[in-house]
């Protein structure tokens, strides 16, 4: 599928507004489908996938070899004993995998350890297979980087490649085959703790970054034992789960379903993702691991994907109390049949399909269909030639945490960073500041500073924290005193422990530097709220700390947006650094110092308050919009005590310069079928500083077949920006990026009216909005 992109910068160095935008020739796009729901997808296969003759060989001779049971050995995942991601354990692995029962190894790592259970399965076991090992290593393996969300913010694909990249080097270099990341789900309700865990709510940035990630894990060669497998997860609608509440109901429409939640893991399935996860959720009614529309009529039949899946946790056993099988037998019929290929932790193929296969519920070409995907994964790995060539004990100490990768993770943790208010320019700290308050309970806190799923990460020695980087940059004068101050801990509201020792401390200070938010569990799985407050005590202790009347700079921490309403109108600077991993400390001291320049921008809307939530910048129109009434009139879509706005848009974030957008310029106000057209602005840094800006396209299609939403995003750009250089951004559209489920449910676009515009964020239509044509 061809997305927008931006086709050209010209850099214009000199007067700001002395522009005069190029634009090349335009290739003509090819003919557009305008149904694919129904049919194949046509995509190229990706580098791994290519026939190998040799290969299928080899597979037919072994798996003419193989019996039933040991077949459905190679269809089973089981977790070491050294970490519990989910909620039960089977303890018996390791004469699992001697019997042959077992395939694959999650939570195992180390060369050491890896090479230790793969010599049971080479050595021990009647044929020899070797064991696939997997892992969450979501942002870092080691070297921890910042949480997805926060990488999200970036918009940096190169960033978010390179620390894909890194966790694959890291992870492969202690025997890791298989990387349980990217997670693609769109998360839409700050209420879900995994919101944490994925690229924000929208689809196109989503798409892109699912791309990005996938490139990172895999490289161009699978066989290079620097890369791993990458798992597009899960797979599907996981994120909308019913009142943010983790593994709860999923139930929205088809077309919902096809526009929001299933781009990016297309996405994925575009840039050659080797494996997919199932879902805990349902949908429409199904389980995700027993769903054979997701899994085989989209994944297999329309997508063409040609890895393996795998489920989630148990997710087969929960279909027994999900309501959709009587007992394991049966749902691990309905799971292989829909196209499942690997059991996660259930053990529920292990014990339950031969019976399945002999009473005839299941056909051998099925078994054999799911064990030919997996045998080839590890043929293409190149662990027949040598099951120990990923685990390499010389490898792994001359690799995890080297300084590059160290330094990576500081680079990508401050392009993460978003600024989301610098009232009176009280950032970057000014020379004068010579006694700098740190106050808050995560200004000191090794084990936050990582977030969660932080895979091998040492959460208690290695990570900088904020105390450490702000003492490790301030020059010979400066001070930097701590005291936690306040509490994140649910049970510490209405306290006031703390509060007389930071306000002392306060009080002696030039500036106050508070770091609240959340406890880092508390985002990720399980963790859901139901309100999005900083916890415990911290803004009691925010608004003391404003009333002393010194300058106050909030940097928050969390996984998920949080209402800061308060913040947001008393706290003259406010900075979200996520959770920004293993060198968060030296990349905030980086920020706040003012040795980089904030270009981070919210991939999530923010909610003033967790009613307004779900909130997202592309919601539809109402029939009765707010701004049809006088202020606080009746009939108008609005609620009584709260303004529909958010707090901080979707694409939002401030720098330390400023930007000017141009109008837009559009190559033609019409497009055909066959067409394309290009909108170009030119971005003039107004300030003082170099910095970086986030140029965003939105589009709106004002009449559909179906409502369409009031702003769609269809393509941006990060660009540096000398202080008063200009830069024509231009971006091209095809009448396939304007592509939505129609009324009938097939995909394509309708001819009509679009509005288009260049700006800053979602918010923000800095440039007015142009108008276009999409002809018949
Ligand atoms: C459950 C989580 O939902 C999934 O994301 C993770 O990969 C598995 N556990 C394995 O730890």
């Amino acid at each position: 599928m061809r997305k927008a992109r931006a086709i050209l910068t010209v850099a214009i160095p000199v007067l700001v507004g002395a522009c005069a935008p190029t634009i090349p020739p335009v290739a003509q796009a090819p003919a557009p489908s305008t149904d694919v729901t129904a049919v194949a997808e046509e995509r190229a296969t990706p580098a791994w996938a290519r026939p190998d003759a040799k290969m299928d060989a080899f597979i037919d001779d072994l798996m003419a070899r193989m019996t039933l049971d040991e077949k459905i050995g190679q269809l089973t995942l089981l977790t070491s004993d050294w970490e519990s991601t989910g909620p039960t354990m089977r303890d018996t692995y390791k004469q699992d995998i001697k019997s042959g029962r077992v395939g694959a190894i999650f939570n195992a790592y180390t060369a050491k350890y890896t090479t230790e259970l793969q010599r049971v399965a080479v050595e021990e076991t009647r044929l020899g297979i070797p064991l696939l090992f997997g892992y969450d290593v979501i942002h870092g393996h080691r070297t921890i980087f910042p949480i997805s969300l926060g990488e999200a913010a970036s918009w940096d694909m190169q960033a978010i490649e390179k620390s894909a990249r890194v966790s694959a080097q890291e992870a492969s270099a202690e025997g890791i085959h298989w990387t349980f990341s990217p997670m693609v789900d769109i998360a839409r309700d700050a209420r879900w703790g995994r919101i944490s865990e994925g690229a924000g709510e929208d689809v196109y940035l989503g798409q892109k970054i699912a791309a990005a990630r996938v490139h990172g894990y895999q490289g161009d060669d699978l066989r290079a034992t620097d890369t791993v497998l990458a798992t597009a997860k899960h797979f599907a609608a996981y994120g909308a789960a019913q009142a943010g509440r983790d593994y709860h109901t999923v139930d929205i429409s088809e077309r919902t379903l096809r526009d929001v939640y299933l781009p990016p893991f297309e996405a994925a399935v575009d840039a050659g993702v080797a494996s997919f996860m199932t879902s805990f959720n349902e949908y429409d009614g199904v389980p995700a691991s027993g769903n054979k529309y997701l899994l085989t009529d989209v994944l297999r039949d329309k997508w063409g994907f040609d890895g393996f899946v795998v489920t989630d946790y148990t997710s087969i056993n929960e279909m027994v109390p999900h309501g959709y099988a009587k007992n394991l037998a049966q749902a691990g019929e309905q799971a292989i049949n829909a196209g499942v290929d690997m059991d996660m932790q259930g053990a529920v193929y292990m014990e339950n399909l031969a019976k399945s296969v002999a009473e005839g519920r299941v056909d051998t070409a099925t078994i054999d269909r799911a064990v030919r995907r997996i045998v080839e994964a590890k043929y293409r790995l190149g662990l027949f030639e040598d099951p120990y060539r990923y685990a390499d004990a010389e490898r792994e100490k001359a690799t995890l945490y080297k300084p590059e990768f160290l330094e990576a993770a500081r680079d990508v943790a401050r392009r993460s960073m978003v600024l989301l208010r610098n009232e009176g320019d009280v950032l970057p700290l000014a020379a004068g500041a010579k006694k700098i308050a740190l106050i808050g309970p995560l200004g000191d806190s090794k084990p936050d500073m990582i977030g969660s799923w932080a895979a091998g990460g040492d959460r208690q020695t290695r990570p900088v924290t904020i105390l450490e980087g702000l003492r490790a940059r301030a020059q010979s004068g400066t001070t930097v005193s701590y005291a936690k101050g306040a509490s994140y801990d649910f049970s510490a509201a209405g306290s006031t422990d703390g509060f007389a020792e930071a306000l002392a401390l306060a009080g002696k200070s030039d500036i106050i530097i508070a770091v609240m938010g959340e406890k880092w569990d508390m985002t990720g799985e399980a963790a859901s709220r139901t309100s999005l407050d900083l916890p415990g005590n911290q803004e009691a202790l925010l608004e003391r700390l404003v009333a002393t009347g010194k300058p106050v700079v909030l940097v928050l921490l969390s996984g998920r947006p949080n209402s800061v309403e308060w913040a947001s109108k008393n706290v003259p600077a406010i900075l979200h650094a996520w959770y920004p991993g293993t060198q968060g400390g030296h990349a905030v001291a980086d920020v706040l110092f003012g040795d980089y320049n904030p270009s981070g921008k919210l991939p999530v809307t923010f909610p003033r308050t967790v009613g307004q939530v779900p909130i997202h910048y592309d919601m539809k129109h109402t029939g009765r919009p707010i701004e049809l009434g006088a202020p606080g009139a009746k009939y108008v879509s609005r609620y009584l005590n709260t303004p529909n706005d958010p707090l901080y848009r979707f694409g939002y974030g401030l720098s330390y310069t400023d930007f000017a957008y141009s109008p837009v310029t559009l190559g033609s106000t019409s497009m055909g079928p066959r067409g394309s057209i290009t909108a170009s602005a030119t971005v003039t840094n107004t300030g003082k500083r170099a910095g970086e800006e986030v140029v965003q396209l939105y589009v709106q299609d004002l009449v559909g077949s179906v409502t369409r939403p009031v702003q769609q995003l269809k393509g941006f750009e990060k660009i540096l920006l000398q202080p008063g250089e200009s830069r024509t951004v231009t971006f091209e559209l095809h009448p396939e990026d304007l592509a939505f489920t129609r009324a009938d449910m097939t995909h394509g676009w309708e001819p009509g009216e679009f509005r288009l515009w260049i700006a800053p964020s979602s918010g923000a239509q800095a440039s007015t909005p142009v108008s276009f044509t999409l002809t018949e």
